[in-house]
């Protein structure tokens, strides 16, 4: 039973008062986890990590969806070492950017050229700005079931966190429902005299696209000159290593790529017709765009570790893919048949997509119920796993699998005491998990 986080705790301290949040990305903030945590990783291997107090832990959240084969993956790991010897970054382009924009061509079904950068919110930006380039429009439309677009303001505008927004920049993006064609239709209708530029949503996130659904928001996007933007930075490479497009069979304008593509390290992409992408290219007599232009963007080891993981997601009939559908199903399946043995299938589940699944913790009104998914989270901790997120890798093999179903056992067998005997708060140490998204702490 994990109970010491002595070291975490002390480092905690130092790590809020030095770092607004305490570390640099808000999903993995001490007020997503329950107080009984760890704070702090040193390493990992595989799909097992281990903190600053020398607990192991089953590691179920993958760098955010960014580790796909595993964490230090050695095949990955081995051409960076290699690339590593030859420097990372020059006066001019290395000879392995257009290398590695060829693999992206020949991989993902939309895309006519390719531009590399570091993150996904850069990409998904860029696309919006090309799309308004393109179109002379200024109004995005997007997918408001979906959760996280970018950290850039025409989308953080449309959230609750909107401080230091200007409202001329909030009032330029509007919602759509996913899944709902006569939704779209409408907000287009709406905004058509204004100007829409683009449409941009993953293709699928928590749920997988009604039957002719993306035809049907590509053919609404081309019939009113609307650039269609898929945001591929979690689904491409986890759904289908050729991206969800492929899968469902539906290419757009554009589309961005990032988590997954490089097995963690640090490459995101947008990809697209070459009539649009071209603008920010330097042999045009058109206006320019000044597309994505970081110093970053070519590094060189990380290219290497992108077109590793790419050749390794093609090969054997793409069996990381298979094997990635196959664990989230084989987790989700195992928790709701457990949930429902012990009377309690009305106050949690995990449900979505198999390759990318996630927890609903419901209270018996059935709103959702943060302190009932602390408490889970707090179990499992006890139990060596860490599952926030349900993000299945090529790692995540038997043992951590069977040890992972033990975990739930044990767990679901607490909550189902504390539902029964209304002791949830009484068991949970500390303070429920809070929305990521929220105006005030
Ligand atoms: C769908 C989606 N798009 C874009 C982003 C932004 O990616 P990054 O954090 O690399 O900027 C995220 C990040 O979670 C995401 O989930």
């Amino acid at each position: 039973m994990i109970t010491n986080f002595t070291k975490s705790n002390e480092l905690r301290k130092k790590a809020h008062a030095l770092i607004p949040a305490g570390g640099h990305t808000y999903t993995k903030g001490d007020d997503q986890f329950p107080e009984l945590s760890p704070g702090f990783v040193v390493k990992g291997k595989g799909a097992r990590i281990w903190d600053v107090d020398g607990n192991e832990f089953i590691d179920w959240g993958m760098g955010l969806t960014s580790v796909l084969l595993g964490h230090a993956y050695e095949p990955v790991l081995d051409v960076i070492k290699k690339e590593l010897d030859n420097g990372c970054n020059f006066i001019k382009p290395s000879f392995i950017e257009a290398e590695v924009a060829e693999l992206m061509i020949e991989q993902i079904p939309s895309a006519e050229m390719v531009k590399f950068a570091k993150n996904g919110s850069d990409g998904t930006t860029a696309a919006v700005k090309l799309a308004r380039a393109y179109t002379g429009k200024d109004i995005v439309l997007r997918c408001v079931d979906q959760p996280f677009f970018s950290v850039h303001d025409w989308f953080m505008g449309n959230t609750v966190v909107d401080s230091g927004i200007p409202e001329s920049t909030k009032s330029l993006t509007k919602n759509f429902k996913y899944n709902d064609i006569e939704d779209l239709k409408i907000i287009i209708d709406e905004n058509k005299q204004q100007g829409i530029a683009c449409v941009i949503m993953e293709p699928a996130a928590t749920e997988e696209p009604n039957e002719g659904y993306l035809q049907s928001v590509k053919d609404l996007c081309e019939a009113n000159n609307i650039i269609l933007i898929f945001d591929e930075v979690v689904a491409g490479f986890r759904f289908h290593p050729k991206g969800a497009q492929y899968l469902y069979g539906v290419t757009p304008h554009l589309s961005t790529f990032g988590k997954s593509m490089a097995n963690g390290f640090s490459v995101s992409a947008v990809v697209g017709k070459k009539e649009l992408m071209e603008l920010g290219g330097i042999q045009h007599d058109k206006e320019r765009v000044f597309l994505l232009s970081t110093t970053y963007g070519g590094e060189t080891h990380h290219l290497r570790a992108a077109q590793k993981t790419i050749e390794l997601l093609n090969h054997n009939n793409y069996e990381v893919t298979k094997h990635i559908w196959a664990t989230g199903k084989k987790i989700k399946d195992s928790f709701n048949k457990l949930a429902s043995t012990l009377g309690i299938a009305q106050f949690m589940r995990i449900e979505g997509v198999d390759c990318r699944p996630h927890f609903v913790f419901l209270d018996k009104d059935g709103n959702l119920d943060m302190l009932l998914r602390t408490l889970f989270l707090q179990e499992m901790i006890k139990h060596g796993v860490m599952m926030q997120l349900v993000v299945p890798s090529f790692s995540h093999k038997e043992s951590e699998i069977s040890q992972t179903l033990e975990a739930f056992d044990k767990t679901l067998k607490v909550l189902q005491y504390a539902i029964e005997n209304n002791k949830v708060i009484e068991l949970l140490v500390g303070n429920p998990v809070k929305p990521v998204f929220r105006k005030y702490n």
